[in-house]
């Protein structure tokens, strides 16, 4: 199959520098919302092969469906019609309660608002993203102390949200996306409350993910700095491939 056809790399003619298995496959799908009698159709038709390890951007215009893309990856949400297939499980196929563990086990999630909860320290708010697992607790409390370390937060482990900066936060929340060893991650918008210096900081620990652990990383974005990062760029327009 021509990959090509559907993504059109900005900084390459490759389809992608990656080689290997797709870890993620997005087959034809269309998204309608229906809102008090009108129809919105959000994703029209969409097809995308993702790689194992590979680190891609979504862009596009505000309203081209690039955070429904996303949620629909990470089995947030369903599509109207089409199949995505990740890891070789097709999501449609799943129970609530396997996509729930879907979504705990196999995706990390980070966005631009961080969501981390303001009453529990660093890390006790990476630590219960860990519980739906089997991780034991000598087991997290090891691996919560090499992602801080990683992430540059060992000293902060103990503050609280109020008490970090954006970018502390952000890269708490990667920390808290890593816990369960993702073998994706989705991040919409994860640098658009950052000055540069921080966005800089985050994509280094998207692509070190993506080098160090081969974690697949797919982020929206509307930053060209961020995009130029990724390994490929896919377009979005009217929700539908550029
Ligand atoms: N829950 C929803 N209910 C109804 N319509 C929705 C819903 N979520 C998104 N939409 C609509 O779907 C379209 C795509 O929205 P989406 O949020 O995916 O765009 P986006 O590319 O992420 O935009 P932005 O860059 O502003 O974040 C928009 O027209 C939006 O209004
Ligand atoms: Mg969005």
């Amino acid at each position: 199959m021509d990959r090509s056809r559907n993504t059109k790399p900005i900084r390459t003619q490759e389809a992608s520098s990656i080689e290997g298995e797709d870890i993620l496959s997005v087959q034809n799908i269309s998204k309608t919302y229906k809102l008090s009698g009108n129809k919105v159709t959000a994703l029209n038709g969409v097809s995308l092969q993702i790689k194992r390890g590979e680190f891609v951007a979504i862009i596009g215009p505000s309203g081209s469906g690039k955070s429904t893309l996303l949620q629909l990856m990470g089995g947030l949400d369903k599509p109207t019609s089409g199949t995505i297939v990740v890891d070789g499980t097709r999501l449609e196929s799943l129970s609530d309660r396997r996509l729930s563990r879907f979504r705990n086990q196999t995706v990390g999630f980070v966005f631009q608002f961080f969501y981390l909860q303001p009453f529990l320290n660093l890390s006790r708010n990476i630590e219960v993203a860990a519980m739906p697992s089997r991780m034991k607790k000598g087991e997290r409390k090891k691996r919560i102390a090499q992602l801080a370390q990683r992430v540059g937060l060992a000293d902060r482990l103990t503050h609280y949200p109020r008490e970090l900066s954006g970018g502390q936060l952000q890269r708490a929340a990667i920390a808290r996306a890593l816990i369960n060893n993702p073998h994706i991650i989705i991040a919409d918008e994860p640098t658009g409350n950052l000055d540069s210096q921080n966005t800089q900081e985050v994509v280094d620990l998207f692509r070190q993910a993506c080098r160090e652990l081969n974690t697949t990383v797919v982020i929206a974005t509307h930053d060209p700095m961020v995009a130029s990062k990724a390994d490929r760029t896919v377009i979005l327009k009217d929700g539908a491939l550029a």
